[in-house]
């Protein structure tokens, strides 16, 4: 089988044949995503816990929705960040649930690294929902597969990243994802909001729109994290929107048939303009949360056959 994984935790881990394994039943959840009865039954029998340290709307009601579609028991515990310490509780809280024996965790966590030491702790398969800025990734296979459908493929496509790169999981995971398929990546944004080592990963980095936006085939807007920023990032949200919000203006300079993505939450008139977000001749924003549930279905679906594997093994 393609897909060896144990837990989802980072794309760094995947291999390009994995990725293209999970796109693959994703579509095919998507089909049946679109049916009456939307019931499959690979999760049958399994326990889900959604364990979520960190505020989230559409991403724990994605895996939610998941899981049930596929028949697991889910249980969603909303875990508040200021109840814990760090290290030593979290993985407490670990050991506590593993004994309840869950079959897929899934873990959204304000620091980075969190979720893959939860992982060491316990025998079920673990999904990371999102760690402080490390990774996210079923929302980079949610983005791809949400580019392939549009576009036929992932590979020699220019797409463009803009915006708060250095606070964004989203942008990381997607930057490891498109580089090993093999798309060439323009980050764009304030040099404020490029990460750290920002010339070592493989893209190409540009302080201007205009320059950026030129002929590429997805343009991916970034929410400016003001909840990740401790400092004065950005002069104003005015002076930012100017600059780097996308509105139809600046979208003309990309590909005629370019799509524009937003991972939401969106900031409205500050990272991208509201009626192009709204446009659905342009805009593929809906898509990718309708996406987001298929990718999350087949993820949880081939994990728990590797871990149904494991133990009958
Ligand atoms: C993203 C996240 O939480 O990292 N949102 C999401 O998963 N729906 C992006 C963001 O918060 O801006």
């Amino acid at each position: 089988m393609t897909f060896s994984q144990r837990h989802l935790l980072g794309i760094e881990h995947l291999a390009p044949a994995e990725i293209t394994a999970i796109l693959d039943l994703a579509d095919d959840y998507a089909a049946l995503n679109r049916r009456a009865d939307k019931h499959g039954d690979a999760l049958r029998g399994l326990t889900q816990i959604n364990m979520f340290f960190e505020n989230s709307t559409r991403t724990q009601a994605s895996f939610e929705l998941a899981g049930k579609r596929l028949g697991a028991d889910v249980m969603n515990m909303s875990m508040q960040t200021s109840s814990v310490k760090k290290g030593e509780t979290l993985i407490d809280t670990a050991m506590t649930l593993n004994a309840m024996h869950p079959d897929l965790l899934v873990v959204r966590h304000p620091s980075s690294g969190a979720v893959d030491l939860l992982a060491q702790k316990v025998n079920c398969a673990v999904l990371n929902a999102g760690d402080g800025r490390h990774e996210h990734p079923t929302q980079a296979l949610l983005d791809a597969l949400t580019i392939r459908r549009a576009k036929g493929r992932l590979h020699r496509l220019n797409v463009a990243i803009c915006g708060d790169i250095a606070h964004s999981r989203v942008a990381r995971s997607n930057i490891l994802l498109l580089n090993r398929m093999e798309s060439r990546i323009r980050l764009i944004g304030p040099p404020t909001l490029m990460p750290a080592g920002v010339a070592d990963l493989g893209c190409e980095v540009y302080g201007d729109m205009a320059e950026g936006l030129k002929d590429v085939d997805v343009v991916m807007m970034l929410r400016l994290q003001k909840e990740r920023m401790d400092g004065g990032f950005i002069p104003s949200e005015r002076e930012y929107y100017h600059r780097y919000g996308l509105d139809a203006e600046k979208l003309a300079l990309a590909k005629p048939d370019a799509i524009v993505m937003h991972p939401g939450p969106m900031n409205r008139g500050v990272e991208i303009d509201g009626t192009l977000a709204d446009d659905i001749n342009r805009s593929v924003i809906q898509d990718q949360v309708e996406m987001g549930v298929a990718v999350r279905m087949a993820a949880m679906d081939l994990l728990a056959r590797n871990l149904r594997d494991r133990r009958a093994a």
